[in-house]
């Protein structure tokens, strides 16, 4: 998968791409590209970003610095890019990402995810450039470079190579092999702690009763979840 990255801080990517699953990825002939909007911004003394219409705090990212920056990184209009790609931009107002986002985004050759800041995009680069607009959680952050990180590394350890051991994507939290429930508990050694024991289940060997075990605490966690249960 090819990732690029429309951003004013790209030198912070280069922890993402460091990261054990991520940097597995990547040698796999994955890539994560960063885009600098101020290398394309068509003003002066790298503005991109302005003051509201109407009024109000902060700034806004330009739609005319949007364009220039991809189709500079392009070649095409972006109004076409978005129908041949997935163009993704974060921003606390879009649609939350779920497992079923994330895997729906790890079939795609390419993505571009554009990462706003200040208080946001101008309207118009959602309306018109983006296929996707995608949020995290209903908090808002200072920008969208955590939220591509968070949706880079969900997105990239579902792809082959990024995990040590295939099996844990595949049964894992969220999950179909779950049911879309949370992942079930686990223990390690020692098999008990300041009194505190691993359930008996988990060291008989009985491999269906394990099995068992694991899916009913998996559904029962799911059933919490609706109560903000643990
Ligand atoms: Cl994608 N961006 C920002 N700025 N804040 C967020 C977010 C995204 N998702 C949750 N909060």
């Amino acid at each position: 998968m090819r990732i690029d990255i429309f951003t004013l801080f790209p030198e912070w990517f280069g922890w993402l791409s460091e990261q054990r699953h991520v940097a597995n990825v990547l040698s796999g002939g994955s890539s994560i590209e960063c885009v600098n909007f101020r290398d394309h911004t068509p003003l002066t003394g790298g503005q991109v970003d302005d003051t509201p219409f109407g009024g109000g705090a902060g700034m806004v990212l330009r739609v005319d610095v949007m364009d220039a920056a991809l189709r500079g990184r392009y070649g095409v209009d972006p109004v076409e890019l978005r129908r041949r790609r997935r163009v993704i931009a974060l921003a606390p107002t879009g649609r939350l990402l779920d497992d079923g986002l994330v895997d729906e985004l790890a079939g795609e050759p390419e993505l571009t995810l554009l990462c706003g800041r200040y208080e946001g995009f101008d309207e118009r680069i959602l309306e018109h450039f983006a296929s996707d607009v995608v949020s995290i959680g209903r908090y808002v952050l200072s920008g969208g470079e955590l939220a591509a990180m968070v949706l880079c590394d969900a997105v990239l350890r579902k792809l082959p190579g990024a995990l040590g051991d295939e099996r844990s994507a595949h049964e894992e939290s969220f999950s179909a092999a779950l049911e879309g429930n949370p992942e079930y508990p686990h223990y390690t050694r020692p098999a008990e702690y300041r009194g505190w024991k691993v359930p008996d289940v988990l060291l008989s060997g009985h491999h269906e009763r394990i099995e068992q075990w694991r899916r009913e605490r998996s559904r029962e966690r799911g059933a919490g979840e609706a109560s903000g249960g643990h």
